[in-house]
């Protein structure tokens, strides 16, 4: 497959981050860690790796502004376009020797999604996308998977490390969607989550509340690959509200159905 300029550059800026990360995972003992707030730690690795995509993209494309889950916002001189930058989506996995984290860039034009790129560096797999040109999994065209009902759907999903009350809501859907599905998945990473739901390895995938930067190049991946996303009210307000659902166009209905019923009554 010949990869345009565009997916050229955030791949090897994807490869290069993941190489420090590699190197990182190796003595993850050493590493500086410190917490940012409940249960989200950010380590140098992380800083490491967001340097790196930094670096290398606004040489590549100088101007472009920046949305980065440590730095922030970062104003370009070109309004039209952002990357969207995940350094290291899964750090609580990371942290823990655990091989399951992943780089998310999504480049962003006029406030549209237009290419996306998801590694991860300890598996060596690499998720791509651009509007209108499909989704590949290592250069392999990816579809999500056909299943229609969730009776024959694994489902992934986030468990927010949130106060008791929200905590409360979250049980709901997930006493709601475990009585439908035939398993669920929690992998810690959503961007992979969502590549896994583009590379047909899981059915669907729903959590709340993510940031742009854990899903933006997630949703394009599984756009391509022939899904639906959005919110779980079926609306587009992703980024505004940290609500996201995604599958086919069967489980993704399915999904919401569930998400947003009242708790069955207790048998
Ligand atoms: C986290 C991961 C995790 C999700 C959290 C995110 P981080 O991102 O995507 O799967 O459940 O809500 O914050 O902090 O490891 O980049
Ligand atoms: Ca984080
Ligand atoms: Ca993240
Ligand atoms: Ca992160």
């Amino acid at each position: 497959m010949a990869r345009s300029a565009l997916l050229h550059t955030m791949v090897e800026a994807a490869r290069k981050a993941g190489r420090s990360l590699n190197r990182d995972f190796g003595e993850v003992q050493n590493l500086q860690v410190s917490l940012k707030g409940p249960g989200d730690f950010v380590s140098q690795a992380d800083h490491k790796a967001e340097q790196i995509l930094f670096t290398e993209l606004s040489r590549a494309r100088p101007g472009y502004g920046f949305l980065m889950e440590e730095r922030g916002e970062i104003v370009g001189d070109d309004d039209q376009h952002r990357w969207i930058v995940d350094p290291l989506d899964g750090t609580t996995n990371f942290l823990h020797g655990l091989p399951v984290f992943a780089i998310s860039i999504a480049l962003e034009r006029q406030g549209q999604i237009v290419a996306a790129v998801v590694y991860n560096p300890a598996m060596d797999e690499l998720y791509t996308a651009e509007r209108g040109g499909g989704a590949f999994f290592n250069d392999r065209r990816i579809r999500v998977a056909a299943r229609k009902t969730m009776a024959e759907a694994v489902i992934g999903t986030g468990i927010p490390h949130l106060g008791r009350k929200r905590h409360g809501h979250y049980l709901v859907e997930l006493r709601n969607v475990m009585g439908e599905a035939i398993g669920i998945r929690r992998l810690g990473c959503a961007a992979l989550d969502l590549s896994w739901v583009a590379a047909g390895r899981m059915d669907g995938f729903w959590e709340e509340p993510l940031s742009p930067w854990d899903v933006a190049a997630g949703i394009l991946l599984v756009r391509e690959a022939g899904g639906y996303v959005s919110d779980k009210n079926g609306g587009q307000t992703m980024f505004e509200s940290g609500s996201i659902v995604a599958g086919n166009e069967h489980i993704h209905q399915a999904l919401m159905k569930q998400l947003t019923k009242p708790l069955p009554e207790a048998r």
